[in-house]
């Protein structure tokens, strides 16, 4: 499996590949925006992002702005002209880039990835939050799709009425076996009032609390990689699947479960894989129990 980290932060990015542990970064504008900002203008957008491209050693990838099919491509041709003489570019590509449903620009996505593919240029097509979204994405062509599982998690913990920021932080487990046993339970209490298996299946009781724990049949964001995985798999596509919204290192080996190609992490859950509390005992204690004698092995 490789690793990406996701971030545009110069030194986290030396950082962790001085760990010997990344193969590649992803981006996003708020992260570019967030990144420049420190710098308080001593350095322009182009020399920055210019950088982290050659200081990376695997693809870094770059999202365009635009809204439709058009000015997609023509961004996507752009960045990758002005960056890929310094390293590996992937451009970023929204699944679907519509603001407002059915405002006509559903493909526009799948449109310009297809085009930029044809071009050579790889493509990753990002924002990706159902299986069907990832389908699409592969059939046409691209190289990379980034399934969103922490923004899924958020979406189904939202439907059911559990609030980030009171209830859990944005970097929290998301206890799929937990709400698995929740949904059961619900269900086996109301079942007791009910005869008949076709009465189970129109009661809108049961519908609601089957619908409230997860997302048109994806359960979880690792379930949604799963999913996504397997319709590849089954098809032969090669299309890779980058484990991206990845909010802490659990999660990061529950996708490496899957089988995932890549996970795309921030910097913080990177070093969240390296940290177990016994570990560090034992450092403490073997060093503790250091003795001279042990000492004079090393001392050639
Ligand atoms: C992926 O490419 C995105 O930049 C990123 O993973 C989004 O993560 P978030 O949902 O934690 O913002």
């Amino acid at each position: 499996m490789k690793i990406f980290i996701d971030t545009a932060e110069i030194e986290e990015i030396k950082t962790a590949i001085s760990w010997g542990v990344i193969d590649g970064v992803t981006t996003n504008p708020s992260l570019i925006k967030k990144a420049v900002d420190k710098k308080q203008g001593k350095v322009s957008m182009e020399n920055y992002i210019k950088e982290i491209v050659k200081v990376t050693p695997g693809p870094v990838s770059l999202e365009v702005l635009g809204g439709n099919a058009e000015k997609m491509i023509e961004e996507g041709k752009l960045l990758y002209r002005k960056f890929s003489q310094y390293g590996k570019v992937v451009i970023k590509i929204p699944v679907n880039p519509s603001i407002h449903e059915n405002d006509g620009l559903e493909f526009d996505g799948l449109k310009a990835v297809k085009q930029l593919s044809n071009e050579g240029i790889p493509v990753n097509v990002t924002l990706v939050m159902s299986p069907e979204q990832a389908l699409l994405a592969a059939k046409a062509g691209a190289t990379y799709v980034s399934p969103f599982a922490g923004r899924i998690d958020d979406y189904i913990r939202t439907k059911m009425g559990i609030k980030m920021g009171l209830d859990f932080k944005k970097e929290s487990y998301f206890d799929l076996n937990l709400i698995r046993m929740a949904t059961v339970e619900k269900i086996c209490n109301l079942l007791q009032g009910l005869n008949s298996i076709s009465e189970v299946y129109r009661n809108e009781h049961v519908r609601k609390i089957l619908d409230t724990g997860q997302d048109n049949g994806v359960w979880s964001g690792v379930d949604l990689v799963l999913k996504i995985l397997q319709i590849f798999r089954n098809y032969n596509f090669k299309t890779e699947v980058i484990a991206a919204s990845i909010r802490n290192a659990r999660q990061a080996r529950e996708v490496a479960e899957t089988g995932v190609h890549i996970v795309t992490m921030p910097f913080d859950a990177i070093k969240g894989m390296i940290m177990h509390i016994k570990t560090v005992e034992g450092m403490r204690n073997f060093t503790s129990d250091i003795v001279p004698q042990y000492r004079e092995l090393f001392s050639r």
